[in-house]
């Protein structure tokens, strides 16, 4: 059984929060795991360029992870889809992402798949709630089956940054180089093995 992560990430933050997911998923008896780092196609790169740290942070996730793939996303068995938070809301790329996939819709090709998300902000209130569930709707649209974190995870109740009943977050700071700590890491964790576990019961079924 596979899982395919996908996610856009600027600054490496939403990667390891990503890392992390994929280390739940692997926990889990004869589940895979293969990530896609959504390339952004929009900004120019003289933009990019003006930023040292965007500049490097892009070319290392280029160098680590592959691009996504429509096929991946119709052959796995799960979808995980993460996202920095863009004014309370998921960012282009990943957008854009959904906007490529009218062709999977008419097939039904994600219908019954469990799904889940996860995202990172700068700040505590920043909208990770909201942008969690702005990445639901595609996925219910697709006739996916959302699967968030439950309080069986008792880091819920703890966490002073991020982590939600919603899916996995981390708080990253103003100036987005405060990578996602242990309890959001563990939470992210919790997510995947989840996703895991609820996508090998469905195959039982
Ligand atoms: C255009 C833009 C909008 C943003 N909007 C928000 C926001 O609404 N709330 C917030 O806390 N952070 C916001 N941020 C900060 C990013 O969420 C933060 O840099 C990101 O989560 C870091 O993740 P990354 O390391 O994976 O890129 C915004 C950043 C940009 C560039």
């Amino acid at each position: 059984m596979l899982t395919y992560i996908v996610f856009y990430s600027r600054y490496g933050n939403t990667a390891l929060l990503a890392d992390a997911v994929a280390e739940g998923v692997e926990s889990v008896d004869s589940m895979d795991v293969e990530m896609a780092y959504v390339r952004d196609p929009f900004t120019p790169q003289e933009v990019i360029d003006a930023d040292t740290v965007w500049k490097e942070s892009k070319e290392k996730l280029e160098a680590k992870y592959p691009a996504f793939d429509p096929e991946k996303m119709k052959e796995a068995d799960a979808l995980i889809m993460g996202s920095p938070t863009r004014f309370g809301n998921m960012a282009a790329p990943l957008k854009n992402v959904w906007d490529m996939t009218a062709g999977i819709w008419m097939e039904g090709g994600l219908i019954d798949k469990v799904g889940a998300v996860f995202t990172c902000t700068a700040s505590l209130h920043g909208g990770q709630e909201t942008t969690l569930l702005s990445m639901y709707l595609p996925m219910i649209h697709q006739g996916m089956i959302m699967a968030g974190v439950p309080y069986s995870e008792q880091k819920l109740l703890t966490t002073t940054g991020g982590g939600t009943p919603y899916g996995a977050s981390a708080v990253v700071g103003e100036e987005s180089n405060m990578p996602p700590d242990e309890t959001e890491t563990a939470i992210a964790r919790t997510l995947g093995e989840r996703v895991a576990r609820l996508t090998a019961s469905l195959k039982k079924a």
